[in-house]
């Protein structure tokens, strides 16, 4: 790439539309997401915020998705500091993933369960069916580990329920190959609020799970966001 290029690709790349970046979401390493959390932190603390709303409407319907399938465990994936619990109903048990450890430590400071991805590797799920919420994570990039984890994690009853925008089309489907073969089928639908470009929400399990949930939950997760009516950036 020559220097011009260079520049304007990183003249390009935005983060909650707000935040400029040298590559795209996906290409960021483990330390550069960190210092983007700290940013979206101090953007995060304007809870009348835009950004904060379309985060809360995209947990709520995920939320949804989670309760329809009536989940007896909820780890929620990239949970960050503001994990998708207060939008759960059920009292599923409940941990949260993430790769930042300071967004760990906030949540464990609220007595809630936080592990990084290698804790998860080997987490049992205490009440089956097992759901792997991701809000506002999956554009970043999800290591074969990970998706490993996340396959062990939902077993052939459970499933994850996610948000997908940012991605290029064949971002998604290098990520939709990464999860065949674990035996785990994407069904996407697209965001009828358009909460954000590119939006789509994708339940991903076996197929037999697919059979039996998927139509139920994206169900759900579509009902919750019907009318919704403005495009925003809120990562
Ligand atoms: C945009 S924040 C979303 C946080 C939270 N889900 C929310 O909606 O408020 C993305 C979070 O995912 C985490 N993350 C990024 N890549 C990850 C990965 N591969 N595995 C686990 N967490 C990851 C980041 O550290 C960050 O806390």
């Amino acid at each position: 790439m020559d220097v011009l290029h260079f520049w304007l690709r990183r003249r390009r790349e935005r983060f909650m539309d707000v935040i400029s970046v040298p590559v795209t979401t996906e290409e960021l390493d483990a330390t550069q997401i960190r210092a983007v959390n700290r940013l979206r932190n101090e953007l995060m603390r304007d809870r009348s915020s835009e950004a904060v709303a379309i985060n809360g409407r995209v947990k709520a319907a995920i939320a949804a998705g989670v309760a329809a399938a009536r989940a007896g465990t909820v780890v929620d994936w990239g949970c960050g500091g503001l994990p998708i619990v207060p939008y759960l109903t059920g009292n599923p048990d409940f941990a949260g993933v993430d790769i930042d450890p300071v967004a760990l430590d906030e949540i464990r400071a609220t007595g809630l369960r936080g592990m990084s991805p290698d804790e998860a590797a080997t987490f049992t799920p205490a009440r089956s069916p097992c759901v792997v919420t991701g809000a506002f994570v999956l554009h970043f990039k999800i290591d074969h580990a990970h998706v490993t984890t996340m396959a062990r994690l939902v077993g052939t009853d459970g499933f994850i329920l996610a948000n997908v925008y940012r991605r290029s089309l064949e971002s998604r489907e290098n990520l939709r190959i990464a999860l065949k073969e674990r035996h785990l089928l994407v069904t996407s639908v697209h965001d009828p609020a358009e909460l954000v470009g590119g939006h789509e929400f994708w339940f991903i399990a076996t197929p037999e799970a697919t059979a039996l949930h998927a139509g139920t939950v994206l169900g759900a997760v579509t009902a919750t966001l019907t009318g919704a009516s403005e495009t925003e950036s809120a990562d």
